[in-house]
């Protein structure tokens, strides 16, 4: 099936979100990194302006600016009016409240907005969409990201995020997911047959992190080469 912008709820997060979610030190930020379902986070424009590399990939980069800036505004009172209507199942501790929240997340997608022709000319923001191969030869990286896509899309179900970060661990020495909760804030169906799956023949942790927005959410799956 094609991807289409207009089921697209484009939502991006920041560097020190990013930091707190993967508990990136110092000497993981310098490494060579890849971020898989990117979207409109600030990431990378944040650590470019810091020197450091990192390559992001999403489905959404093949739209312009335009594209994407409009369907930021169709989309954003909808988030958050289901945040509102589920207040509950967030801490309102780092992220004050809901105005608070559209304040962070506007701040980084504007940021990311104005990076974007420019990271695209410069191959920062490639267009991809998992479980497909990439480009990248076999370890080019060596920690390949994924915020808020893998694991927390539980309905693409077992099949699709074996094959998907099975291409991550090709291209990368190691891979860190986060969060490993559903959209539903509940243990994700898919993590245990991920665990199993990988476990064999690679290092599987799951690490408590200093993030915590979806109550209950603050563990990330790491995977590594042995
Ligand atoms: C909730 S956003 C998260 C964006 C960013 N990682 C962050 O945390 O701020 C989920 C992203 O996954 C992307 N996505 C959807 N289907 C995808 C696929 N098949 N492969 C890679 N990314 C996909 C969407 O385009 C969207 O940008």
């Amino acid at each position: 099936m094609a991807f289409e912008l207009k089921n697209v709820v484009p939502w991006g997060r920041n560097l020190s979100e990013y930091i707190s979610m993967f508990s990136l030190t110092d000497s993981d930020l310098s490494k060579r990194i890849i971020s898989f379902g990117d979207g409109p986070a600030s990431f990378n424009r944040e650590m470019t302006k810091l020197n450091h590399k990192v390559i992001s990939l999403d489905p959404i980069y093949q739209f312009t600016k335009d594209e994407l800036l409009q369907r930021i505004a169709e989309t954003k009172e909808t988030v958050l009016g289901q945040t509102r209507s589920n207040q509950d199942k967030f801490v309102w501790n780092h992220i004050k409240n809901i105005q608070n929240l559209e304040q962070i997340r506007m701040d980084a997608m504007n940021d990311f907005i104005k990076d974007f022709d420019l990271g695209k000319a410069q191959e920062r923001y490639i267009y991809h969409e998992l479980p497909n191969s990439t480009r990248f030869a076999d370890i080019s990286f060596d920690l390949g990201l994924s915020s808020h896509f893998l694991i927390l899309y539980s309905q693409l179900g077992l099949d699709f995020h074996i094959e998907s970060i099975s291409e991550m661990l090709r291209i990368c020495k190691e891979v860190r997911i986060f969060p490993i909760l559903n959209l539903n804030a509940v243990k994700s169906e898919v993590l245990d047959g991920i665990v199993d799956y990988f476990k064999t023949n690679f290092i599987v942790d799951i690490e408590s992190v200093d993030y915590e927005f979806q109550k209950g959410g603050n563990q990330m799956l790491k995977i590594k080469r042995k």
